[in-house]
């Protein structure tokens, strides 16, 4: 029954016992991999309640039923994903595995190769794979007739659709070169907004992908992958099951960028550690 907004504040946040706390904790795992540790109770229970106040529910399991119910729960779902997965993101967010991108890339160009294929696995609200399309932009002009092309996945569809518009507070392009910003981005007019330019925002495919369910995935030949600050929420086996699921989407050569430290027991047989400094990667053996 909704609750008048007036009779509930946010200061009285309601507690969840154990019990909840265990079901809730098991059905975002099951769904997304990510796992709430007894530390980020409260961030749970904040946040489901925030939403719960949006939907006019006071009570954890009314609006567990809620979720479990049909189409209206799986809409449901949608918003309240977005709302529990950390998505904090920034351009060119660690610098050295740009840099290897890039040169892997320039080699592969310069090694014949007509164009250059790349994933960016849990994009958020778009920086990443933006500062991909960036770096292989500039690149690509250097060998006149050579492309690039990147797919840009994430679970949450709000971070999809805010990656498919593009639009950035100026703050968020402060470390970035005035050459990128001039050539990519205009001003929003009336705003402290910047907004990124067709010319790349229409050369990236934005597409909802759940890291669990990699079977249903298209993608496959890649280049490079980048995975970088999804994977630390995960449990270690199934960090490894994905990273091997991933693995097999690359072409031959391919090359997989991961966060520092995400995987740490992790190999494969077609698989060898690229040793560049400050980075985790894997290319894929030839033939
Ligand atoms: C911290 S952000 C990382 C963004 C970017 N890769 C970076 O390094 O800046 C993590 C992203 O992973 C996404 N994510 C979480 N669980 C996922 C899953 N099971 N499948 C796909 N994406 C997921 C979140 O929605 C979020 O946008």
């Amino acid at each position: 029954m909704p609750v008048p907004a007036h009779k509930w504040s946010m200061k009285e946040s309601l507690k969840m016992d154990d019990e909840q706390f265990i079901l809730w904790q098991a059905l975002l795992e099951d769904r997304t991999g990510m796992q709430i540790s007894a530390q980020r109770k409260s961030f749970l229970e904040t946040s489901l309640a925030i939403r719960m106040r949006e939907v006019g529910l006071q009570d954890y399991d009314a609006y567990y039923e809620k979720l479990m119910s049909g189409l209206t729960g799986e809409v449901e779902w949608a918003t309240l994903v977005d709302r529990l997965t950390v998505q904090e993101t920034s351009f060119f967010r660690h610098t050295s595995s740009f840099e290897l991108v890039h040169n892997y890339c320039d080699t592969r160009l310069k090694d014949g190769a007509t164009s250059v294929d790349v994933w960016s696995v849990g994009c958020s609200t778009g920086e990443e794979p933006y500062s991909l399309a960036m770096m292989l932009n500039g690149l690509t002009e250097e060998y006149p007739g050579k492309y690039w092309g990147i797919t840009a996945t994430d679970i949450s569809l709000p971070a999809l659709s805010k990656a498919r518009q593009g639009i950035y507070s100026k703050r968020k392009l402060d470390l970035m070169s005035d050459e990128y910003k001039a050539r990519y981005f205009s001003d929003v007019p009336e705003s402290r907004k910047v907004q990124v330019n067709r010319e790349l925002k229409d050369r990236i495919c934005f597409a909802q992908v759940n890291v669990l369910e990699l079977e249903s995935a298209p993608m496959a030949g890649l280049d490079v992958i980048f995975c970088q600050n999804l994977l630390i929420y995960f449990r270690r086996w199934r960090k490894r099951d994905i990273v091997t699921h991933l693995a097999e989407r690359l072409a031959p050569g391919g090359l997989m960028v991961l966060g520092i430290g995400e995987v740490l027991d992790w190999s494969h047989p077609d698989m060898e550690r690229v040793p560049y400094e400050n980075t985790l990667a894997f290319a894929r053996r030839n033939g």
